[in-house]
């Protein structure tokens, strides 16, 4: 029998439970034993009661439950040598070849180093004496796929991760609760929204809640005087006799020097320059936690099965895949590819290139 691991690693997102549910369900339909592991790759790392074999109820009520029930950690110990060394002796340990690591591009990078250094660990552990020539003798190859969990949709290769829709309705239903205040006083407000350097969130809530102004990392201000420019804007749709003025900021906003655009400056304009009683909202961990909507819930779930299938179908010379969905469709991508385009995005930006970002995101961007 195969025998599966899950773990879900760094920021959580909403939707990571369904994640972990659908695995350890299809994996005992298709005759597979399934084990959680506990806090992310500490878990891995640590062995243990960290490392517990899941039946069919134990992900019972996981569907409509935020965060990651099993919970998740930034692990440095992972990040050295001698971590992984720990981690694939408690693999092996546990009789477990293949790993479903839920996450954003930082935790499947880890996971896929712990492939690409597989032999080289069971070998050195071998050599040191904590696991038998026997014990490994099974365990020729690990098998790793990659399912992204994370509210900034800032994966290249696919057209959504699980988390960012339910972040984007949180988002949405505060700004629509802040109008109705701003409205009412007519004020204008400032809202920062997460998303790291990914524009997404900021730029979707935008488009769904009709924001006067939106400020983005991938598309900064074409001008040096954007604050003229912004003022100019939201001065005329007061004078068309709008009551309330929102302006979203993403949290990696810069200008086209790639400076910061940071939400209290827009605040000192807004009221120096307009004369606008003006508040900041900063919305902070609100956009993460909660329920999944009903999108992210069967996203993980169509993605679960397809991270099961891929472990069933893998071999010695597959690349780790990722699972993407693309146009609607499920897709399985090359994950180091996928990690790599999206790690140049960062990079792209940093170089002023914001046509080449995009790009990256979104391969088809350029067609
Ligand atoms: O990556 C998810 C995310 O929520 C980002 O949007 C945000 O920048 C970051 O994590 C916040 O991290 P922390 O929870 O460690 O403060």
């Amino acid at each position: 029998r195969k025998r599966i691991g899950v773990l879900t690693s760094g920021g959580d997102s909403p939707g990571m439970n369904a994640v972990v549910r659908a695995i350890v369900r299809v994996a005992i339909s298709r005759e597979c034993d399934a084990y959680a592991i506990f806090e992310g790759f500490e878990g891995l790392v640590q062995g243990g009661n960290l490392i517990r074999k899941f039946g069919w109820g134990d992900v019972r009520g996981y569907l409509a439950i935020g965060g990651t029930l099993i919970g998740t950690a930034r692990c440095n110990a992972f990040r050295t040598r001698e971590g992984r060394l720990k981690a694939a002796c408690n693999l092996v340990k546990n009789g477990i070849d293949a790993l479903i690591v839920c996450g954003g591009d930082g935790s499947l990078t880890g996971a896929d180093t712990l492939r690409s250094e597989w032999s080289g660990l069971i070998e050195e552990l071998v050599k040191e004496g904590q696991l038998t020539q026997k014990e490994v003798t099974p365990f020729t190859h690990l098998i790793i796929v990659g399912m992204v969990g994370s509210i900034d949709n800032d994966m290249s290769s696919t057209d959504l991760t699980i988390g960012a829709v339910t972040s984007l309705h949180r988002i949405c239903e505060a700004v629509d609760s802040i109008s109705s205040t701003a409205l009412s006083h007519s004020r204008a407000f400032v809202i920062e929204v997460m998303g790291r350097y990914c524009g997404w969130l900021a730029l979707m809530a935008a488009v769904s809640t009709g924001a006067d102004f939106v400020f983005i990392p991938e598309r900064p201000p074409s001008t040096d005087d954007w604050e003229s420019e912004m003022c100019e804007v939201l001065g005329r749709y007061r004078k068309l006799g709008k009551r309330k003025t929102i302006v979203i900021v993403a949290e990696g906003a810069i200008d086209k020097h790639l400076n910061p655009i940071k939400a209290n400056y827009i605040k000192e304009l807004l009221i120096n320059r307009m004369g606008l009683d003006t508040r900041v909202t900063c919305l902070g961990h609100i956009q993460r936690g909660g329920s999944p909507c009903a999108y992210d819930r069967n996203l993980a779930t169509s993605q679960g099965v397809e991270a099961v299938e891929a472990v069933l179908e893998s071999t010695p010379d597959t690349p780790s895949p990722m699972i993407g969905i693309r146009e609607n469709k499920i897709t399985r991508q090359p994950l180091m590819k996928a990690v790599q385009l999206t790690q140049q995005v960062a990079i792209a930006i940093s170089e002023k290139d914001f046509r080449r970002a995009m790009e990256l995101r979104d391969p088809e961007f350029a067609d």
